[in-house]
């Protein structure tokens, strides 16, 4: 494995990193799951420990993080928005230097990109994103190692972004797909397509990469010939009730569905960061499925119980890839 050293860094964005460095991560997070298939303990940081800030509900983020710091011989402390004081009572700089003197890294989920650079800039220790509104880094570590043990490489797979691609998913899969090579179909409505500066500091990334970038307002269109077929929801954590009746009058063209993978490449996967509304199985899709006369939303029940579905792998390489991001930032 390469030796890429990333010892006292933050993990806040990949715009921070370059392609070596992102695909450093990705090897050594396969190599921790060799580790943990073959029972080879791997508890070097022992005597550390970690501060899970989330300002907003996880299961798959929280649960990673957990496991991987106490695989590393880490204790952990979790934050959760209703018992901590963070933001509220507590500035961000004064959380940061309180956390700094107790713990050797911090993880924070919440809400604005400047709020994760923030508690950074005033850190003594690694800060770790596990979500904003705008980025989500850990989880395109996980993609990219799914990708690569589904096709051996991420470079040269065309990635169809379907859906909603004005949030931190589709910003990530731009920068993404920009900085390894990849080739991005963002299939969405103009309305929902990422922010233009966004797309300008990608497009250039991409040109320097030998990445391709395009957009498309006709689903069949985009996704022709696509590798990987990838959604996410429609309403995100933290966004207001009313928005559910517009994102699916929008958003429903760009539904993954049976046609949709028909029209993507003969061996496509479908991937999606979960949770995920392919039933009526939840509260809240119940609730919305019931007011709004839907059964599935973002993806049928059938791709996402399909053979091409590689979802729960996804799931699981989130907590090999961030043990890989804590691993390197903390020099394991
Ligand atoms: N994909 C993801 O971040 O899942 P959680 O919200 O459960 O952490
Ligand atoms: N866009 C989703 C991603 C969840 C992993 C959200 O922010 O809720």
């Amino acid at each position: 494995m390469s030796t890429i050293d990333l010892k006292g860094r933050d993990f806040l964005k990949l715009l921070d990193f370059t392609p070596e460095e992102i695909a450093y991560l990705v090897e050594l997070a396969a190599d921790y799951k060799d580790k943990k298939k073959n029972g080879i303990i791997h508890d070097t940081l022992r005597g550390k420990n970690v501060a899970l800030i989330f300002e907003k509900t996880s299961t798959r983020t929280r649960c990673s993080f957990e496991v991987a710091a106490r695989d590393l011989g880490m204790g952990t402390t979790y934050l959760d928005p209703a018992s901590s004081q963070v933001g509220k009572k507590e500035s961000i700089a004064d959380t940061a230097r309180v956390l700094s003197g107790m713990f050797e890294g911090i993880e924070y989920r919440g809400f604005g990109q400047e709020i994760v650079e923030e508690l950074a800039q005033y850190a003594k220790v690694p800060v770790w994103n596990g979500l904003t509104n705008d980025f989500h880094p850990t989880q395109m570590l996980a993609d990219l190692l799914t990708i690569k043990e589904c096709f051996g490489s991420y470079r040269g797979i065309k990635v169809a972004y379907m859906g909603d691609a004005r949030y931190n998913m589709a910003n990530s899969w731009m920068v993404t797909c920009a900085k390894m090579g990849m080739e991005l179909a963002i299939c969405a409505p103009k309305a929902y397509w990422p922010a233009q500066d966004l797309i300008d500091t990608c497009q250039k990334i991409a040109e320097e990469n030998g990445s391709k970038i395009g957009f498309y307002e006709d689903a069949m269109e985009g996704v022709k010939g696509a590798d990987v077929v990838y959604t996410d929801i429609w309403v995100s954590m933290g966004e207001p009730d009313d928005v559910w009746r517009e994102r699916i009058d929008q958003l429903s063209p760009y539904q993954v569905n049976s046609a949709i993978m028909k029209q993507a490449g003969e061996k496509a996967v479908f991937m999606h960061c979960l949770p995920s509304y392919h039933d009526l199985k939840t509260e809240i899709g119940r609730e919305k499925g019931e007011q709004f006369g839907f059964k599935e939303l973002e993806v049928t029940d059938e791709v996402f119980e399909s053979e091409a579905s590689v979802v729960f792998q996804e799931a699981e390489n989130r907590m090999h890839t961030i043990k890989a991001v804590m691993a390197a930032t903390l020099g394991a």
